[in-house]
Protein backbone atom coordinates (compact mmCIF):
# COMPACT_ATOMS: atom_id res chain seq x y z
CA UNK A 1 0.00 0.00 0.00
CA UNK A 2 1.38 3.76 -0.73
CA UNK A 3 -2.01 5.95 -0.69
CA UNK A 4 -1.53 6.01 -4.56
CA UNK A 5 -5.00 7.06 -4.98
CA UNK A 6 -5.34 9.12 -1.66
CA UNK A 7 -8.53 11.35 -2.08
CA UNK A 8 -9.55 10.21 -5.58
CA UNK A 9 -12.57 9.33 -6.36
CA UNK A 10 -13.14 6.38 -8.60
CA UNK A 11 -16.09 4.97 -10.31
CA UNK A 12 -16.34 0.91 -11.47
CA UNK A 13 -18.99 -0.82 -13.46
CA UNK A 14 -19.58 -4.37 -12.69
CA UNK A 15 -18.01 -4.36 -9.54
CA UNK A 16 -20.09 -6.40 -7.75
CA UNK A 17 -18.17 -9.89 -8.63
CA UNK A 18 -14.71 -10.47 -10.44
CA UNK A 19 -12.38 -8.25 -11.61
CA UNK A 20 -14.12 -5.17 -11.26
CA UNK A 21 -14.69 -6.35 -7.13
CA UNK A 22 -11.26 -6.70 -6.63
CA UNK A 23 -10.35 -3.96 -8.59
CA UNK A 24 -12.25 -1.54 -5.94
CA UNK A 25 -10.76 -3.51 -3.12
CA UNK A 26 -7.01 -2.68 -4.75
CA UNK A 27 -7.98 0.83 -5.01
CA UNK A 28 -9.88 1.33 -1.96
CA UNK A 29 -6.89 0.47 -0.34
CA UNK A 30 -4.64 3.04 -2.01
CA UNK A 31 -7.09 5.33 -0.25
CA UNK A 32 -9.78 6.02 -3.42
CA UNK A 33 -13.25 6.40 -2.67
CA UNK A 34 -14.88 3.99 -4.95
CA UNK A 35 -18.45 4.09 -6.22
CA UNK A 36 -19.30 0.33 -6.79
CA UNK A 37 -22.11 -0.25 -9.35
CA UNK A 38 -23.38 -2.79 -10.22
CA UNK A 39 -27.15 -4.21 -11.58
CA UNK A 40 -26.96 -7.01 -8.59
CA UNK A 41 -27.11 -4.83 -5.32
CA UNK A 42 -26.26 -7.91 -2.91
CA UNK A 43 -22.73 -8.29 -5.21
CA UNK A 44 -21.91 -4.31 -5.11
CA UNK A 45 -23.13 -4.54 -0.83
CA UNK A 46 -20.53 -7.49 -0.72
CA UNK A 47 -17.52 -5.17 -2.08
CA UNK A 48 -18.17 -2.55 -0.07
CA UNK A 49 -18.34 -5.14 3.10
CA UNK A 50 -14.85 -6.58 1.64
CA UNK A 51 -13.52 -2.93 1.50
CA UNK A 52 -15.03 -1.49 5.00
CA UNK A 53 -13.11 -4.74 6.28
CA UNK A 54 -9.33 -3.45 5.09
CA UNK A 55 -10.63 -0.21 6.76
CA UNK A 56 -8.90 1.80 3.54
CA UNK A 57 -10.77 3.85 1.34
CA UNK A 58 -14.31 4.26 1.21
CA UNK A 59 -17.12 2.00 -0.70
CA UNK A 60 -20.49 3.49 -1.52
CA UNK A 61 -22.51 0.70 -3.35
CA UNK A 62 -24.88 2.03 -6.44
CA UNK A 63 -27.67 0.09 -8.44
CA UNK A 64 -26.65 0.44 -12.35
CA UNK A 65 -28.32 -1.66 -15.01
CA UNK A 66 -25.81 -0.39 -17.94
CA UNK A 67 -27.98 -1.49 -20.72
CA UNK A 68 -30.00 1.80 -19.54
CA UNK A 69 -28.67 4.92 -21.01
CA UNK A 70 -31.15 7.06 -18.42
CA UNK A 71 -29.82 5.29 -15.95
CA UNK A 72 -25.75 5.66 -17.08
CA UNK A 73 -26.71 9.76 -17.00
CA UNK A 74 -28.73 9.76 -13.46
CA UNK A 75 -25.57 7.71 -12.03
CA UNK A 76 -22.94 10.78 -12.79
CA UNK A 77 -25.26 13.53 -11.91
CA UNK A 78 -24.94 11.13 -8.22
CA UNK A 79 -21.50 11.64 -8.88
CA UNK A 80 -21.65 14.95 -9.67
CA UNK A 81 -23.85 15.82 -6.58
CA UNK A 82 -22.36 13.75 -3.79
CA UNK A 83 -18.65 13.87 -5.10
CA UNK A 84 -18.45 16.84 -7.59
CA UNK A 85 -15.63 15.03 -9.43
CA UNK A 86 -14.39 12.15 -10.54
CA UNK A 87 -10.51 11.34 -10.88
CA UNK A 88 -11.17 7.44 -12.36
CA UNK A 89 -13.91 5.73 -14.97
CA UNK A 90 -13.10 2.09 -14.84
CA UNK A 91 -15.82 0.78 -17.42
CA UNK A 92 -15.62 -3.06 -16.80
CA UNK A 93 -19.44 -3.98 -17.58
CA UNK A 94 -19.78 -6.65 -20.66
CA UNK A 95 -20.84 -9.76 -21.39
CA UNK A 96 -19.95 -12.75 -23.30
CA UNK A 97 -22.39 -12.05 -26.32
CA UNK A 98 -23.82 -15.06 -28.63
CA UNK A 99 -21.82 -17.99 -30.81
CA UNK A 100 -22.01 -17.62 -34.31
CA UNK A 101 -23.41 -15.04 -36.95
CA UNK A 102 -27.27 -16.85 -36.48
CA UNK A 103 -28.19 -14.44 -33.69
CA UNK A 104 -31.67 -12.31 -32.11
CA UNK A 105 -32.31 -9.09 -31.73
CA UNK A 106 -31.93 -9.34 -27.93
CA UNK A 107 -28.67 -11.28 -28.02
CA UNK A 108 -27.23 -8.35 -30.59
CA UNK A 109 -28.60 -5.40 -28.11
CA UNK A 110 -27.56 -6.73 -24.86
CA UNK A 111 -23.80 -8.08 -26.37
CA UNK A 112 -23.70 -4.16 -27.60
CA UNK A 113 -25.53 -2.26 -25.14
CA UNK A 114 -23.16 -3.95 -22.09
CA UNK A 115 -19.71 -3.96 -23.79
CA UNK A 116 -19.51 -0.96 -26.41
CA UNK A 117 -22.87 1.36 -25.66
CA UNK A 118 -22.17 1.62 -21.76
CA UNK A 119 -18.93 2.65 -22.19
CA UNK A 120 -19.77 5.79 -24.82
CA UNK A 121 -22.15 6.99 -22.69
CA UNK A 122 -20.68 6.51 -19.22
CA UNK A 123 -17.64 8.42 -21.28
CA UNK A 124 -20.16 11.04 -22.35
CA UNK A 125 -21.67 11.87 -18.88
CA UNK A 126 -18.26 11.43 -16.77
CA UNK A 127 -16.07 13.64 -18.84
CA UNK A 128 -17.03 16.93 -17.17
CA UNK A 129 -16.31 15.34 -13.85
CA UNK A 130 -13.27 14.16 -14.83
CA UNK A 131 -11.77 17.15 -16.69
CA UNK A 132 -12.45 19.15 -12.93
CA UNK A 133 -9.50 16.70 -11.99
CA UNK A 134 -7.31 17.36 -15.47
CA UNK A 135 -3.91 15.78 -15.01
CA UNK A 136 -5.31 13.38 -12.38
CA UNK A 137 -7.87 11.72 -14.54
CA UNK A 138 -8.14 8.10 -15.92
CA UNK A 139 -10.25 6.07 -18.43
CA UNK A 140 -10.29 2.33 -18.67
CA UNK A 141 -12.55 0.13 -20.44
CA UNK A 142 -12.16 -3.52 -20.34
CA UNK A 143 -11.52 -5.31 -23.47
CA UNK A 144 -10.40 -8.79 -24.32
CA UNK A 145 -7.90 -10.96 -25.82
CA UNK A 146 -11.03 -11.63 -28.32
CA UNK A 147 -10.77 -7.65 -29.55
CA UNK A 148 -7.27 -8.65 -30.39
CA UNK A 149 -6.89 -11.13 -32.20
CA UNK A 150 -9.50 -13.53 -33.99
CA UNK A 151 -11.96 -15.73 -31.42
CA UNK A 152 -14.32 -18.71 -32.80
CA UNK A 153 -16.08 -18.50 -29.57
CA UNK A 154 -18.14 -15.67 -30.79
CA UNK A 155 -17.79 -13.21 -33.55
CA UNK A 156 -19.86 -10.17 -32.44
CA UNK A 157 -17.76 -10.62 -28.85
CA UNK A 158 -14.87 -9.63 -31.07
CA UNK A 159 -16.33 -7.20 -32.88
CA UNK A 160 -17.94 -5.48 -30.06
CA UNK A 161 -14.52 -5.46 -27.70
CA UNK A 162 -12.23 -4.71 -31.02
CA UNK A 163 -14.23 -1.35 -30.95
CA UNK A 164 -13.28 -0.56 -27.51
CA UNK A 165 -9.58 -0.14 -28.74
CA UNK A 166 -9.83 1.94 -31.55
CA UNK A 167 -12.36 4.48 -29.18
CA UNK A 168 -9.71 4.42 -26.26
CA UNK A 169 -6.99 6.06 -29.19
CA UNK A 170 -9.39 8.45 -30.48
CA UNK A 171 -10.27 9.74 -27.29
CA UNK A 172 -6.57 9.25 -25.81
CA UNK A 173 -6.68 12.39 -28.62
CA UNK A 174 -9.39 14.36 -27.92
CA UNK A 175 -9.87 14.27 -24.15
CA UNK A 176 -5.22 14.89 -23.87
CA UNK A 177 -3.81 16.10 -21.86
CA UNK A 178 -6.51 16.12 -19.36
CA UNK A 179 -7.42 12.83 -19.07
CA UNK A 180 -5.57 9.54 -19.91
CA UNK A 181 -7.15 6.46 -21.61
CA UNK A 182 -6.40 3.44 -21.46
CA UNK A 183 -7.67 -0.70 -22.02
CA UNK A 184 -7.20 -3.70 -20.17
CA UNK A 185 -7.27 -7.09 -22.15
CA UNK A 186 -8.16 -10.02 -19.87
CA UNK A 187 -7.51 -13.49 -21.13
CA UNK A 188 -9.09 -16.03 -19.20
CA UNK A 189 -9.65 -14.92 -15.98
CA UNK A 190 -11.36 -17.36 -13.08
CA UNK A 191 -14.55 -15.51 -12.57
CA UNK A 192 -18.16 -16.77 -13.36
CA UNK A 193 -18.02 -15.02 -16.71
CA UNK A 194 -15.01 -17.24 -17.78
CA UNK A 195 -17.60 -20.11 -16.86
CA UNK A 196 -20.46 -18.43 -18.75
CA UNK A 197 -18.06 -17.37 -21.79
CA UNK A 198 -16.78 -20.74 -21.96
CA UNK A 199 -19.75 -22.68 -21.46
CA UNK A 200 -22.66 -21.02 -23.33
CA UNK A 201 -24.04 -23.55 -25.29
CA UNK A 202 -23.43 -26.33 -22.33
CA UNK A 203 -22.03 -24.75 -18.84
CA UNK A 204 -21.33 -28.56 -17.77
CA UNK A 205 -18.27 -28.51 -20.66
CA UNK A 206 -16.73 -25.27 -19.41
CA UNK A 207 -14.34 -26.66 -16.97
CA UNK A 208 -12.45 -28.45 -19.61
CA UNK A 209 -12.49 -25.90 -22.23
CA UNK A 210 -11.06 -23.77 -19.85
CA UNK A 211 -8.03 -26.38 -19.27
CA UNK A 212 -7.99 -26.88 -23.00
CA UNK A 213 -7.59 -22.90 -23.47
CA UNK A 214 -5.04 -22.12 -20.98
CA UNK A 215 -3.16 -25.51 -21.27
CA UNK A 216 -2.95 -25.13 -25.61
CA UNK A 217 -2.40 -21.58 -25.67
CA UNK A 218 -1.54 -19.98 -22.61
CA UNK A 219 2.39 -19.87 -21.99
CA UNK A 220 1.59 -19.03 -18.27
CA UNK A 221 -0.58 -22.55 -18.35
CA UNK A 222 -3.08 -20.96 -15.67
CA UNK A 223 -6.15 -18.96 -15.71
CA UNK A 224 -5.82 -15.10 -14.57
CA UNK A 225 -6.61 -14.69 -10.50
CA UNK A 226 -8.98 -11.52 -11.07
CA UNK A 227 -6.49 -9.37 -7.97
CA UNK A 228 -4.01 -10.14 -11.20
CA UNK A 229 -6.42 -7.73 -13.20
CA UNK A 230 -6.74 -5.36 -10.56
CA UNK A 231 -2.67 -4.52 -10.31
CA UNK A 232 -2.84 -3.70 -13.71
CA UNK A 233 -6.19 -1.23 -13.25
CA UNK A 234 -4.40 0.55 -10.50
CA UNK A 235 -1.36 0.60 -12.26
CA UNK A 236 -3.83 2.75 -14.90
CA UNK A 237 -5.92 4.32 -12.81
CA UNK A 238 -2.71 6.03 -10.83
CA UNK A 239 0.07 8.21 -11.32
CA UNK A 240 2.08 5.36 -11.79
CA UNK A 241 1.44 5.45 -15.71
CA UNK A 242 1.29 9.22 -15.91
CA UNK A 243 2.89 9.09 -19.56
CA UNK A 244 0.51 6.31 -20.83
CA UNK A 245 -2.51 6.71 -22.73
CA UNK A 246 -3.89 5.33 -25.30
CA UNK A 247 -2.92 1.54 -25.05
CA UNK A 248 -4.43 -1.39 -24.85
CA UNK A 249 -2.68 -3.64 -21.71
CA UNK A 250 -2.81 -7.46 -22.48
CA UNK A 251 -3.89 -9.42 -19.01
CA UNK A 252 -3.80 -12.42 -20.31
CA UNK A 253 -0.59 -14.96 -19.44
CA UNK A 254 0.93 -14.47 -23.00
CA UNK A 255 -1.83 -15.51 -25.09
CA UNK A 256 -1.70 -12.37 -27.69
CA UNK A 257 1.94 -13.53 -28.03
CA UNK A 258 1.44 -16.25 -29.96
N1 LIG B 1 -13.71 -13.40 -17.02
C1 LIG B 1 -13.03 -13.43 -18.15
O1 LIG B 1 -12.34 -14.41 -18.47
C2 LIG B 1 -13.01 -12.22 -19.05
C3 LIG B 1 -12.06 -12.17 -20.08
C4 LIG B 1 -12.00 -11.05 -20.90
C5 LIG B 1 -12.87 -10.00 -20.68
N2 LIG B 1 -13.79 -10.08 -19.69
C6 LIG B 1 -14.65 -8.92 -19.49
O2 LIG B 1 -14.66 -8.59 -18.11
C7 LIG B 1 -15.94 -8.03 -17.78
C8 LIG B 1 -16.66 -8.92 -16.78
O3 LIG B 1 -15.91 -9.05 -15.68
P1 LIG B 1 -15.78 -10.34 -14.76
O4 LIG B 1 -15.22 -11.47 -15.51
O5 LIG B 1 -15.09 -9.81 -13.59
O6 LIG B 1 -17.32 -10.75 -14.51
P2 LIG B 1 -18.16 -11.36 -13.34
O7 LIG B 1 -18.96 -12.44 -13.95
O8 LIG B 1 -17.35 -11.67 -12.12
O9 LIG B 1 -19.10 -10.11 -12.96
C9 LIG B 1 -19.93 -9.51 -13.86
C10 LIG B 1 -20.69 -8.43 -13.10
O10 LIG B 1 -21.42 -7.67 -14.06
C11 LIG B 1 -22.65 -7.33 -13.45
N3 LIG B 1 -23.62 -6.97 -14.47
C12 LIG B 1 -24.21 -7.79 -15.36
N4 LIG B 1 -25.11 -7.12 -16.10
C13 LIG B 1 -25.06 -5.83 -15.68
C14 LIG B 1 -25.76 -4.67 -16.04
N5 LIG B 1 -26.71 -4.68 -17.00
N6 LIG B 1 -25.47 -3.51 -15.42
C15 LIG B 1 -24.53 -3.48 -14.43
N7 LIG B 1 -23.84 -4.57 -14.02
C16 LIG B 1 -24.11 -5.72 -14.65
C17 LIG B 1 -23.04 -8.58 -12.69
O11 LIG B 1 -24.04 -8.34 -11.73
C18 LIG B 1 -21.70 -8.99 -12.10
O12 LIG B 1 -21.50 -8.42 -10.82
C19 LIG B 1 -16.71 -7.96 -19.06
O13 LIG B 1 -16.49 -6.73 -19.70
C20 LIG B 1 -16.10 -9.10 -19.85
O14 LIG B 1 -16.34 -8.98 -21.22
C21 LIG B 1 -13.88 -11.16 -18.89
Amino acid sequence: MSNALQDRIALITAAGSGMGRASAVRMAREGATVIVADINDEGAAETVRLIEAEGFGKGVAYHLDATDMGAIKTMFEFVDTEFGRLNVLYNHVGSPGPAGLQITDEQWELTVDLNMKSAFFATMYAEPLLRREAGKASIIYTASVSGLVGSLASPLYSMVKGSLVSFSKSLAMSLGPDIRVNVIAPGAVDTPMLTQFFGRDDESLAPERVKMFVETGVPLKRPCKPEEVAEAALFLASDASSYITGVTLPVDGGYVAK
